[in-house]
Formats: structure tokens, sequence, C-alpha cells
């Protein structure tokens, strides 16, 4: 039995078989499916778990509740890796009121056809279960349209109050839990950059939903954050709503992201050159992704850490080169703010890669061109490898410029 805090209970479960989360995400640690349970004169389960898991999430359910029933179900959020055991509640336990806003409802209708016994609620609407009280706000898009948090907290009797937040996929993370539940009971080391990873590749889209959830949630003392994925925050609390803040602002880290496709090397070359004369100009974060080789997730979270970017590739079937033209595409619908951007790229017989990687920045990402792009025939020249020296010394200067 896993116990959070006074009348409430970690009920989650961990899944380290899946590969790639949502198809896309790689797992290299698992991750897990949090749900909780407040166990008060009411009693109340947040949130669910992916389906495939409900067995262990019953058994977990019955090691906090034995017989007891379950009174209300909290759907923070539709997405089925959180509401896919709802209709196994609701044969398990027949009297469960299903509690969600509007269009958790509509979505409820479409996954798993319940209808009976569901409580709208709206934002600011509460249900007591006792000594607690389920306070319920809308957050609309971080990151689906239904999604929102549950804030409970004690009634002014209760000697030392605490409030904790079930925030769903917010403050997420990917990692399978390890024995420990809580932040101040583990290492949490392995979970920054996968938290960013996370935020990045699932929720970066929404940045300013993000920063509209973060105000509304000013001014409250939290003192555990409970989210669907990854460990509760408690001892860290502030340091992860800070990343939340700064990921969704789009702010930077000056540093840069040398993000290259290369077929025969004479592209990874000239990423080789812009990344020496960079760090000779002062740059000291530098990281380097073969574009072909680093998932593109691990790309995208770089890209939101640091305020540089430089890509190059290939022309390909006089195109620009697939991984390329994807992991732009990926980068397009991230609507990243605010990055300084170069590019480069190489042909053998037909150009096209460099007006490709423009078109892209033009049409779609919008970041601030810096230096001159680089093209390069075949392989590098005197005259090309200076003019890679000279976009990896423009980045540097202009990423020194803005500190
Ligand atoms: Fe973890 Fe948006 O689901």
């Amino acid at each position: 039995m896993k116990q959070i805090t006074d009348k409430i209970y970690y009920v989650g479960v961990n899944d380290r078989n899946k590969t790639l989360f949502e198809g896309l995400w790689p797992l290299p640690n698992g991750v897990s499916y949090n749900a909780y349970l407040v166990v008060d004169e009411k009693v109340a389960l947040v949130d669910t778990v992916e389906m495939d898991f409900f067995m262990p999430f019953l058994e977990n359910i019955r090691e906090v509740l034995g017989d007891r029933p379950i009174d209300y179900v909290v759907v923070n959020h539709m997405e089925p890796d959180h509401s896919g055991s709802l209709a196994l509640i609701r044969k398990y336990y027949p009297e469960v009121q299903i509690i969600g806003n509007k269009k958790t409802f509509d979505m409820m209708r479409g996954f798993y056809q319940l209808e009976e016994g569901l409580v709208e609620v709206k934002n600011a609407d509460s249900i007591t279960l006792g000594s607690k009280t389920l306070n319920f706000v809308l957050t609309p898009m971080v990151h689906w349209p239904e999604t929102m948090v549950t804030l409970c907290v004690e009634s002014a009797a209760v000697p030392q109050q605490q409030t904790v937040l079930f925030s769903g996929d917010a403050f997420g993370c990917f990692g399978a839990l390890n024995g420990a539940i809580i932040d101040e009971k583990m290492n949490c080391d392995e979970f920054w950059a996968e938290m960013e990873r996370y935020y990045s590749n699932i929720v970066g889209k929404y940045g300013t939903p993000v920063q509209m959830a973060l105000k509304k949630l000013a001014g409250v003392k939290i003192d555990y954050i409970c989210s669907t994925h990854g460990p509760v925050w408690h001892q860290y609390i502030d340091k992860v709503i800070a990343m939340y803040d700064r990921l969704s602002k789009y702010e930077a880290e000056p540093g840069l992201v040398i993000c290259y496709g290369t077929m025969y090397g004479n592209t990874e070359r000239a990423a080789e050159v812009i990344a020496r004369a960079a760090s000779e100009a002062g740059v000291k974060n530098i990281v380097m992704h073969n574009v072909s080789k680093t998932h593109h997730s691990y790309i995208i979270r770089d890209v939101f850490r640091y305020k540089g970017l430089i890509v190059g590739a290939p022309t390909y079937n006089t195109g620009l080169y697939h991984e390329m033209d994807v992991l732009l595409s990926e980068l397009s619908q991230k609507d990243i703010k605010g990055r300084l951007f170069g590019w480069f790229g190489s042909y053998g017989w037909a150009s096209k890669a460099v007006a490709e990687i423009a078109r892209w920045n033009e049409e779609k990402l919008k970041y601030v061109p810096v230096g001159e792009p680089v093209e390069i025939k075949q392989s590098l020249t005197p005259e090309t490898f200076a003019q890679c020296e000279a976009l990896g010394r423009a980045m540097a200067e202009q990423l020194m410029a803005e500190g």
C-alpha cells in the first residue's frame, strides 16, 4: 500500500513493456500510469490507467479499499492511457459516479459509450468527500480540450492542512517508478531530462494554455503534485513549476543544437567545422545530433532547451533528405518561438536541400535567421569550409549578444 499523505494513496501501475509511447516516443526507462485514491467519508478515485493494466490496477485499489466501494472517479483527462480502465471500473463498481466536464463526457461517449452516472462539473465547482474537498479547475488544451486538474483541500478543522494537486499529464514525466513514488524518497536525476522530453513532445505545442493554467493555480500553496506519469512531486515542487513556466514561455538557455543528416560524411564534416567555430567563438553548450540516429524526440527536447539551432542535410531525390524533412515538420508543429536559426546543405548533382530548409523556415518555423546558409557541392572546398566557419561564428556572436 503506497500512501502519499493523509487519506491519499497511489494506485497506479508501471509499463516497462511498451517500446514507443503513443507509437512515437521511445521509453528507455518505461512509463508509469498514475492513479490515486482519496479515502474519506466518501471515496474518490482520481484517473485510471491504460486498459491492459486493469487487473494490477484493481489489485492496488483493493489493497487500499478492501471491499469498500468507490463513490466517484474523477476524470482529469480522457486520453486512453488514463481513461482506458473507466468502463471496467464501472463494471466492478457499478454505483460509481464519474466526474468530468462537458468535453470529457462528449469524448467518453465516443470512446467508451458511457452515458449513465455522470456528474458534470464546471470550472471552480467542488465536491466534498468529508474532511477533504475536491475543487475542479478547467485547464483546456493542456494538452487536450477537456483537460482539467483537481485540487484536494482540507477543511479548516484539520490541524495541518495539506493541499494536493492532481494535475493530469501536467508535470508528468517518462520513466517507470522503481519502488518509491514520492520524489524525496528516490534519486530523481534520471527524471529531469525525461520530464523535458515529455513536455517538449507531448505538451510543447500548447505553451499559451499552460501559461493560463499556471496563472489559475498561482497563489495556491501546493504540498503535493500528483501527475499521471512519473514521480509525485513534493520536495521539488518549485523546481517543476519553474521548469513548466520556462518551457511554456519557450525560454531557452544559451547554447546551440547542431543537427545534421549525412549519407557519406560530407555533410557531417561541415557540421563538425561549424561546431568547432562556434566553440572557438565561446559557445560552451553545444549538442550535436545525427538526425538519422538520434530519435527526434531528443532533438526536439534540445531545441526547447537551447536558443540556437543549425541544421544541415543532403539533397535526396531532388528534395530534402527525408529524416531532416520529418524533423522540420515535427518542429513546425511545436510552435517554438524565438530560436536563432542557421542552415547548410549539400548535393551531388542537383541542389535542393538548402532551398528546402529555407522554405521550411520562411513558411513554418519562422525562427530568426542567423549567418549565411552554406551550400556544399559534393565535398567541402576551402571556400565552403570558410563559409561553415563563418556560420558557426555568426551564430556564436548572436548567442553571446543575446546572453
Ligand atoms: Fe498521459 Fe495525454 O495522456
